[in-house]
Parts: structure tokens; sequence; C-alpha cells
């Protein structure tokens, strides 16, 4: 049985280098031109992208993704598939908010381009500055409250509040922001995919979410 496997292996890659070698040209040249052509597509995309942030998005995102002002979330060192994401939902409605003029007129190339600009920023992260408070907030975040059902937000962001290409990218966010989308999540007011975050923010007291923000604003 193996040695009939191997045999149709052998057969299926002797067939694919008999195709490749009778077609130079095309299968031979594509290794050569095929990172030529996304190198030239992604140097357009961070001139578009750049263009765009200096007339629009720096005013509240500033030129880095910095943010100044604690109300503009952080959007240096986000996932740049949440920020397409997000701004694709902005535009259509599903989450509603203060983006949704901002994100009419983007093209999905442009939704695509700003979240490469500002996924490679480098991400800030606050100084701890209330002991007391950030290690509550260190609880909740790394162990969640099994009193009251909160699940760890370690274990969906990541220890280090790192994200994932599904999931935002929470560390070094202004805590402002961070405690008002966790009041917006427990009242279905952050309007898309809000089930998974309702579930866990609409058990948290306040002393909670504002400690669990602040402890999220420090880390790097
Ligand atoms: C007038 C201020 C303002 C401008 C200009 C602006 N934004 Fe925003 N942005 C906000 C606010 C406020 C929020 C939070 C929205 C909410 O909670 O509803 C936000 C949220 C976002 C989010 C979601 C972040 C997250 O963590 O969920 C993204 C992505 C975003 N903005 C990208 C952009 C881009 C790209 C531009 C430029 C095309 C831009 N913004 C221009 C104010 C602004
Ligand atoms: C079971 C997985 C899971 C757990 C546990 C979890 N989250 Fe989330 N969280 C999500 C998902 C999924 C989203 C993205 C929602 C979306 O796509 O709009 C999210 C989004 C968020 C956002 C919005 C970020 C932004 O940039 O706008 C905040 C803030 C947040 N979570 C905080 C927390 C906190 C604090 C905890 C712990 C108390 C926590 N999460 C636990 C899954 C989880």
């Amino acid at each position: 049985m193996n040695a009939f496997l191997a045999a149709i292996a052998a057969a299926l890659m002797l067939a694919s280098f008999a195709t490749s070698g009778a077609d130079p040209k095309g299968k031979a040249a594509a290794p050569a031109t095929a990172p030529a052509a996304a190198d030239a597509k992604g140097a357009a995309d961070l001139k578009r992208a750049q263009q765009i942030v200096a007339t629009r998005c720096s005013l509240c995102h500033g030129l880095e993704g910095e943010s100044a002002s604690p109300v503009f979330p952080r959007l240096a060192g986000q996932h740049p598939e949440y920020i397409a994401k997000q701004l694709a939902d902005f535009q259509s409605g599903r989450r509603k908010g203060a983006m949704n003029d901002q994100a009419k007129d983007l093209s999905e190339d442009d939704m695509r381009a700003l979240g490469a600009y500002f996924g490679r920023k480098p991400p800030l992260a606050y100084p701890v500055r209330d002991e007391d408070l950030a290690g509550v907030g260190r609880y909740v975040y790394q162990k969640g409250n099994s009193f009251s059902g909160v699940a760890a937000c370690a274990s969906c962001h990541g220890p280090k509040g790192e994200g994932t290409v599904q999931l935002p990218r929470l560390a070094g966010q202004h805590a402002v922001y961070i405690e008002g989308q966790l009041k917006e999540f427990d009242k279905r007011e952050r309007t898309n995919d809000n089930a998974v975050m309702h579930a866990i923010a609409s058990k948290l007291t306040a002393l909670e979410s504002r400690a669990v923000s602040v402890y999220i604003s420090t880390l790097k």
C-alpha cells in the first residue's frame, strides 16, 4: 500500500516537473516577478494610506496612530485585519459611531492599506500610576472573576494584550477608550459583533471595568 502511494506521489511529481518544464516562460518567470509586483503594490498602498492619514485620520488618531486624546483609540500596532474589518463595519453602518462619516468613501483597498499603515507603527504604553488599581485590573485581566463568571481577558486577548488576527490588540490602549467600549458592549451600543463582549462586560462591576482598563493601558 505504502509503495503504491509512493509510486503515485512520484508520478505526480514527475508530471508537475514535466508541465513546469514544458512552460518555461509562464511558470519559471513567476517567482521572479511575483515579489516585485507585491512590492510595487505595497509601495502604492503605503503612499495612498499616507495621504489619507495625513489629510484626515491624523486629525484624531495622529500620524503615528498614537491618538493624543484618550477618547480616540490608538491604532499603532493594531492588527491590520481588525482595522480593515472595523472600517468596513463603520461604512456599512454595522458599527455605529463617530467613524461612520469618516469611513463613508473608503474603498476596500484603502481600508486594507490603512490597516497595514497603522499596523506597522510601534505601539505605545502608559506607565503604572496607581499600583493598587492596576493590581485589581491585573487579576481580572489574567484570571477573570470566578465569583461572577467573568472569563480572563487573557484567554482571548493574550497574556500581554497582543490580540490575534481575529481579536483586537488591547495593550497600551487609552484606558478611557477601553472603559467606554466596555460600557458600550454592556448596553449593546457597540452594534457590531458584540455577543462575546456583551456577556463579559455585563458582569463587570464599575471598579473592575476601571481597573482592567487602567491595567490594559500599561501593557506592552
Ligand atoms: C473626528 C475624529 C476622527 C477622525 C478624523 C477619524 N477617526 Fe477613527 N475613530 C474616532 C473615534 C471617536 C473612534 C471610536 C469610535 C466609536 O467608539 O464609535 C474611532 C475609531 C476608529 C477605529 C476602530 C478602532 C478600534 O479599536 O476598534 C478605526 C479602525 C479607525 N477609527 C480608523 C480611522 C481611520 C483609518 C481614519 C481616517 C480615514 C479615521 N479613523 C479618522 C475618531 C476619528
Ligand atoms: C471569549 C473571548 C473574549 C474574552 C474572554 C474577552 N474578549 Fe474582549 N473581545 C473579544 C472579541 C471577539 C472582540 C472583537 C469584537 C469585534 O470584532 O468587534 C473583543 C473586543 C474587545 C474590545 C474592543 C477593542 C477595541 O479596540 O475597540 C475591548 C476593549 C475588549 N474586548 C476588552 C476585554 C476585556 C477587558 C476582557 C476581560 C474582562 C475581554 N475583552 C475578554 C473576545 C473576548
